[in-house]
């Protein structure tokens, strides 16, 4: 995509201003959340004249103090260079009382308990799309993955089939990682046109789902028009997808990379979402934009009525001033807010969400795969970008008897998946007189808390010939 050179404002003092490239931020192909870090070495707010010219907050405590203004701060435009979008993103672009009252509408369907209710569905998914993968050793976690699993939850929130997902996933990898401005839009309008097709099928017939929701929805009284509708309904579909795919790419890429934290969240079975929040910590992936809506100093520089200011959310967990050795993965951090999902009245409506499928993925992957790398053959480049991203990321291991195909590990009679949270399973395989002929870990199990000789979940399985099944 070009992004547009302007003039930097006549106010802005030089040494603020720094030409660059929120789209190729320098260093962002190798470490992105890094290279947001390093434009903060000086001051907390720069200028930069691209995307027709804009400030960047640079560490935390500017990010969070410009989202919690919400009254200097609009959050009207959503990405840069501004750009005019046939509908608004509600409540995402919203402010003041008309805000809350889309926000209303929405978070009763992202509360942990509903969240919850897909819980077991995500993971049975997580399951079954690791096992289809572990036995040839290698995958593309990406698309192998990482699109996969927002997207199929998505489909479940709003109730529609599961045989659309491999073209919303083409079109959502289109509209965020596309190489032309052409192919975004393209996918963009596609993904509009689908939303509002099914909207048109929930007016004829509602139902129970999400959509169905926005449909029956009031505001201050009156029914959403049709726009409002579609800008709510495309917000639910596109702020979960990319952002929790991203986040899985950089937390796997991260792990691969390093045994010894792999090892602790497979020890600490108990402490998988302070793992969770500390990975998470380490890659912000969102960057956000505010418009100022009157004069205001920030940080000793004044930001002009209407000027935009770009919140890349990594800085604030990569502040050093908040956390010290940021750039560290270390579970054993004082807890504290980072900036991962925002703050303020938009913080992540789907934090919930996202969080349940971050732990998903690492208790269904570490539990069967604890070691991996990166396959060295190809390389991995970060994106830096309105969400940060990881477009492939080809990950291998060694199995059992090496890389085997498919078809080999289906004649194994490989026990069936674990499906409990911290519980590991034994396969016990007897005969028809129950003489016991084998007893051994189930191998979709590496835990260890099996290997602590925690507590055992025993599956039975009977069979005339003694396999397991
Ligand atoms: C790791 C994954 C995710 C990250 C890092 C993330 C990050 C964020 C951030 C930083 C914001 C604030 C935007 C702003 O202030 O301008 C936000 C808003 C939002 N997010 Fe997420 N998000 C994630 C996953 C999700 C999921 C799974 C959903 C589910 C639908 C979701 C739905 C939303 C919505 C609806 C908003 C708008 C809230 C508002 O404007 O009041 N997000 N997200």
């Amino acid at each position: 995509m070009n992004s547009t050179v302007a003039l930097p404002q006549e106010q802005v003092p030089a040494d603020r201003i720094v030409d660059v490239d929120m789209l190729a931020v320098p260093g962002g192909a190798q470490d992105a959340q890094k290279a947001w870090r390093a434009l903060g070495s000086k001051y907390g707010l720069i200028w930069t004249p691209r995307q027709k010219g804009h400030w960047i907050a640079t560490n935390g405590a500017v990010v969070e103090q410009i989202y919690r203004s919400p009254d200097l701060f609009s959050s009207s435009v959503p990405n840069l260079p501004p750009e005019p979008l046939p509908f608004k993103f509600r409540p995402l672009q919203l402010d003041g009382h008309e805000h809350r009252v889309f926000r209303a509408i929405i978070d009763p369907a992202l509360r942990p308990a509903a969240v919850q209710s897909y819980a077991v569905r995500a993971r049975k998914l997580a399951i079954d799309l690791i096992e289809g993968f572990w036995p040839t050793g290698e995958c593309e976690f990406v698309a192998d993955f990482a699109l996969v699993m927002p997207l199929s939850v998505f489909l479940w929130m709003v109730d529609l089939p599961m045989e659309d997902r491999a073209m919303l996933q083409r079109w959502v990898h289109a509209a965020t990682r596309g190489k032309t401005r052409q192919a975004i839009e393209e996918a963009n309008i596609s993904m509009f046109g689908y939303v509002s097709q099914r909207l048109a099928e929930r007016r004829a017939k509602p139902g129970d789902d999400i959509l169905s929701q926005v449909i029956r929805a009031e505001v201050d009284g009156r029914p959403l028009s049709e726009e409002e509708q579609l800008g709510t309904s495309v917000l639910l579909m596109a702020a979960g997808l990319d952002t929790v795919a991203a986040m899985m790419s950089f937390v796997m890429h991260y792990l691969a990379r390093h045994p010894a934290v792999r090892r602790w969240i497979m020890e600490n079975p108990s402490q998988v979402s302070v793992a969770t929040e500390e990975l998470m910590r380490r890659h912000g992936v969102a960057n956000n934009t505010r418009t100022a809506t009157q004069d205001v100093e920030i940080d000793g520089v004044m930001v002009h009525k209407g000027e935009h200011v770009l919140l890349p959310n990594c800085v604030h967990g990569l502040d050093e001033n908040l956390f010290p050795n940021p750039e560290e993965i270390d579970f054993t951090r004082k807890p504290g807010l980072t900036g991962t999902f925002g703050f303020g009245p938009h913080r992540c409506a789907g934090a919930n969400l996202a969080r349940m499928e971050m732990r998903i993925l690492l208790q269904e992957w570490l539990s069967r795969i604890p070691d991996f790398e990166v396959d060295p053959k190809y390389p991995v480049i970060h994106q830096t970008a309105q969400v940060n991203g990881i477009e492939t990321l080809p990950l291998r291991w060694e199995t059992e008897s090496g890389r085997r195909s498919r078809a080999d590990f289906a004649d194994q009679g490989r026990a069936g998946p674990c499906y409990s949270d911290a519980v590991p399973a034994m396969v016990l395989t007897i005969d028809p007189s129950s003489r016991v002929l084998d007893l051994r870990h189930c191998r979709c199990c590496h835990c260890p808390a099996a290997r602590r000789g925690g507590f055992w979940l025993v599956r039975l399985s009977t069979s005339s010939d003694g396999r397991t099944d």
